[in-house]
This record gives structure tokens, sequence and C-alpha cells, in this order.
């Protein structure tokens, strides 16, 4: 009599939920409306989320109730997820959770107040940056705290054809360090790094333009945060270029500006955008968890 072998279901079958993408009226950006990411989404409308992901680089979904946990599996479902090196500043208990936050309690911290002070791509400064970010809404400001973005992929497209020969072909030095004193006057969000921080961030070299590992498409990959020279130019016309690059890449015309509400997940592309945060009064508390997804080395 031959074996009847015992079928074991390998995952878990989740039904299609019914909903929209719609695209916002701005050069990036759209939401993605009556999705629920407290259960696990189905293979189908994991694709579609990823679709509009590619094609609008950011992509906002209100009102999501997910626990540290929830928006650390859904975050994962996209790749590895990567740890800041201010560990200090993660959510107990889920070291892939930085908050970002300029709550001061007993006198410390609770979470980086700073981080999008300037215009940045997460972990520009890694070997391999950020694929995206996912930022999640736990306590906001009643005045200011929005987040601005600015599309990369329309920056490189609109640069003058002087600054698209003076780049073609370069690379420049991303450094975690670029303003950390800076910042650390400022504020009590920035300890003295230990030897082992510092070694984590080594300074790393990109190309200038990039282009995005997925839809084949070229942005321009610098910002005022973090990218410190162009490779092989002298200090004085690399400053200049790099000025230039700076004020064409956040220009008004590219940004889309997110005004959060309770609960707002946002999901955007390290690789097509920048971002801002613009700032709130300091007596006022901002609260957000952030979860940043491992990419792939820029080319
Ligand atoms: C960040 O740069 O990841 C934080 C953005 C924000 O606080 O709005």
């Amino acid at each position: 009599m031959s074996a009847v072998l015992q079928q074991q279901p390998t995952h878990r079958i989740t039904r299609n939920q019914d909903f929209e993408v719609l695209a916002f009226d701005a050069p990036l950006g759209a939401e993605i409306v009556g999705i629920d990411l407290s259960t696990p989404l189905s293979d189908s409308d994991f694709a579609r989320v990823h679709r509009a992901h590619l094609d609008y680089h950011v992509v906002v979904f209100r009102d999501q109730r997910i626990s540290p946990q929830q928006h650390v599996e859904f975050s994962a479902r996209f790749g590895p997820l990567q740890r800041h090196v201010l560990k200090q500043f993660a959510l107990a208990g889920h070291p892939e959770i930085l908050i970002v936050s300029n709550v001061v309690e007993d006198g410390k911290p609770i979470g980086l107040g700073d981080a999008g002070k300037y215009w940045h791509s997460d972990l520009s400064y890694k070997e391999l940056p950020s694929l995206g970010s996912l930022l999640h809404a736990q306590e906001l400001p009643s005045e200011g705290g929005d987040t601005l973005f600015a599309n990369q992929h329309l920056a490189y497209e609109q640069l003058p054809a002087h600054l698209r020969t003076a780049i073609e072909g370069r690379s420049a030095e991303h450094s975690y360090l670029a303003k950390y004193a800076e910042l650390q006057q400022n504020a009590p969000w920035r300890p003295k790094l230990t030897e082992a921080q510092i070694a984590e961030v080594q300074a790393v070299v990109h190309p200038i333009v990039r282009t995005h590992p997925e839809t084949g498409k070229k942005a321009l990959f610098v910002s005022e945060h973090f990218t410190t020279r162009v490779v092989g130019l002298p200090e004085d016309e690399s400053q200049a270029l790099l000025n230039e690059l700076f004020a064409l890449s956040s220009r008004d015309a590219l940004v889309y500006r997110h005004q959060w509400a309770d609960h707002d997940l946002v999901f955007w592309d390290n690789r097509s955008v920048t971002h801002l945060a613009a700032g709130c009064p300091d007596h006022l508390r901002r609260k957000l968890f952030r979860t940043t997804i491992e990419g792939d080395r820029p080319f």
C-alpha cells in the first residue's frame, strides 16, 4: 500500500483587497485608498503596491492602525531592513525601527529629532544605500511637521546642458559625518560617536547620476546633507558644482509636500527622491517610526 503524503500549506492564503491608487496633482506621489496593512497583503495586492511605489516614488497609506511588528513585516517584504547607526534611538524590542522625534523626556531625547533637517536620501552614505523608507506617524504636532519630497528623475531630466556635461561619468563622496558636528552644536540628538559607530559610517563614493535598478530610469543622486565632494575636481569647483545641483534638485517644481494626519504611513523610494523635514515649533511633540529597506549598490 502506498504511503499517503500529508500536504502542509506552504503559505497563508490572503484575500485581495479592494483598493485604488490615486495620483497626486504633484510631480510625484500617490495615495493608496482602501487598503488595510494590518492584514498581510496577497501576492497580487503586494505586486500592485510595489508597482505604485515604482511609478509614483512616494505612496501614502492613510489611517493605518498597525503595530510596530506589522510595520516591520510589511517593510521586510521589499527587502532586508537596515539598522541606523544611532542604535540608542531604536524602538525597544524592534531594532529595525528608528524613532524620529523631537521629544525629550527626563532630559534625554527619545528619538532622532533632526533626521530630515537637510535634503537627503536615506543612508546614501552606505555602500548599499536604502531602497526605500516607511515612516509611520505616532504623535503629530498641531502645527508644522510636514515632509517634502523632491523627484530626482525630473531633477536629472531638467538639468541644463552644461551641468549634464559637468557631471557626466562623475562620482561623489557621501559621508554620514558631513554635517554631524554642526548638528551636534544645535540640538541634543547627536551623541559623541563611538569608534565602532565611526567605523560603521566610513565615507563612500557613488555615481552622481544613478540608474534605478528596477525601472532603468536615471536620477540625480546627491544631497545637501551627505554629499561632500565631487571626486577628481578641485575643492572650489566641486563645491560650486554641488551647490548648483543642490539648488536645482530641490526646486518647488519638483516637490510634493506631505501634511501628516494621524496614523499615516508614507513609503518613499530613496533611489528616486530626496526628502526634507520642514520642522515644527520646538514645544510641540512629534514622533514617527521609520524602517529603511536595504537597496542595491548604485550604478
Ligand atoms: C527622515 O528624514 O527620515 C525624517 C523625515 C521627517 O521627520 O519628516
